[in-house]
């Protein structure tokens, strides 16, 4: 008898075909959000689970399911995944990292350029047939090249976005990071290392690509937006919670920075309704990672995950991107 799995959204039909050669699949073409019961319910006698960063993997889910043996997240993030209560219980936690990487730096770049040269506003005021003749200073934003690029969060996708602002836009890079990069890294993206406090203070356009934690939860608050340049521009492609959306709507509103552009909300998909409101703000719904081939590599790399974590493939017990390695080695 073939192992159940569950794949707990829709994704790509031919992915959910390469599970079946595998496992008894119930997959979810009607990509119907399940509540938390419903996860529970849906789970039981499951072995694994294709995640999404929609699902919460936690302690309830797991004692519910103690038939549960790997979690497989179709995303880099995996803060929807209590991974040391999965590592107490044996469970094998996956991520897709690498496979997006560009992609997602091409879109932190999209979206702060759109913030900056105020795009969508103004495409909004063109759509609403207000554009009846030249200004001096109609939709006047501010420079991209030449500027000073603030990453916070100096991972893979942090340095892919040096790269595009050192190299491409001439930008002067700086970042803050929990640890300092080797030196040939910070050389090869031409970025230099600051403190959190320079970084704010010296960014033109700071760009958060910090995970989510405890530890980054408000990384960045009202303390922090007011450290910021008044002409500066924010970007967050990392995950909501890092900034405080409330606080960031009343520094938009304020004038106390420019600009911001979100793909990440706290407690999305609502969004902060204050941040409805105010003009200067660029809002897309979490799509950093959505090109077609990117997302379908994200879907094969969970797959290829999954495949390998309960013991089929190539590379049967090895899963290619495990965050709990741990859990696969024999015990001593
Ligand atoms: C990720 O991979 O973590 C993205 O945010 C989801 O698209």
């Amino acid at each position: 008898m073939k192992p159940a799995v569950l794949v707990a959204r829709a994704i790509q039909p031919e992915v959910v075909a390469r599970l079946r050669n595998h496992f008894d699949v119930e997959d979810n073409p009607n990509d119907q959000v399940f509540s938390k019961d419903e996860l529970i319910a849906r789970l039981k006698g499951k072995q694994g689970i294709f995640a999404t960063g929609s699902e919460r993997i936690d302690e309830a889910v797991l004692s519910a399911n103690p038939e549960l043996r790997a979690v497989c997240n179709m995303a880099v993030g995996y803060n929807n995944i209590d991974v040391p209560a999965c590592t107490a219980r044996g469970v094998v936690c996956t991520n897709t990292p690498d496979v997006l990487t560009e992609t997602t730096a091409d879109f932190g770049f999209a979206l702060m350029m759109a913030t900056a040269r105020r795009i969508a506003e103004s495409e909004h005021f063109l759509r609403r047939g207000e554009w009846k003749k030249w200004s001096f200073d109609m939709f006047t934003g501010s420079d991209i090249h030449g500027a000073t690029l603030g990453i916070l969060g100096m991972g893979r996708i942090g340095q892919a976005i040096a790269r595009r602002g050192a190299h491409g836009f001439g930008m002067r890079v700086i970042y803050h990071n929990r640890s300092r990069l080797d030196a040939a890294i910070e050389q090869e993206c031409r970025a230099s290392y600051v403190s959190k406090h320079e970084l704010l203070q010296q960014a033109d356009h700071l760009v958060i690509v910090v995970p989510y934690s405890p530890a980054s939860h408000h990384a960045i608050g009202a303390v922090e937006l007011a450290q910021m340049k008044r002409t500066a521009t924010l970007t967050n492609i990392a995950r909501g919670g890092v900034v405080d959306d409330a606080a960031l709507a009343q520094a938009l509103a304020t004038g106390l920075i420019a600009a911001a552009g979100l793909d990440v909300f706290e407690g999305e998909p609502a969004v902060h309704p204050h941040l409805l409101t105010v003009p200067n703000v660029v809002l897309t719904p979490h799509i950093a990672s959505a090109t077609v081939s990117t997302r379908l590599a994200m879907a094969d790399l969970a797959a290829d995950n999954l495949i390998a974590a309960l013991g089929f493939g190539p590379s049967a017990g090895k899963p290619p991107t495990p965050i709990n390695p741990e859990v696969l080695r024999p015990a001593p």
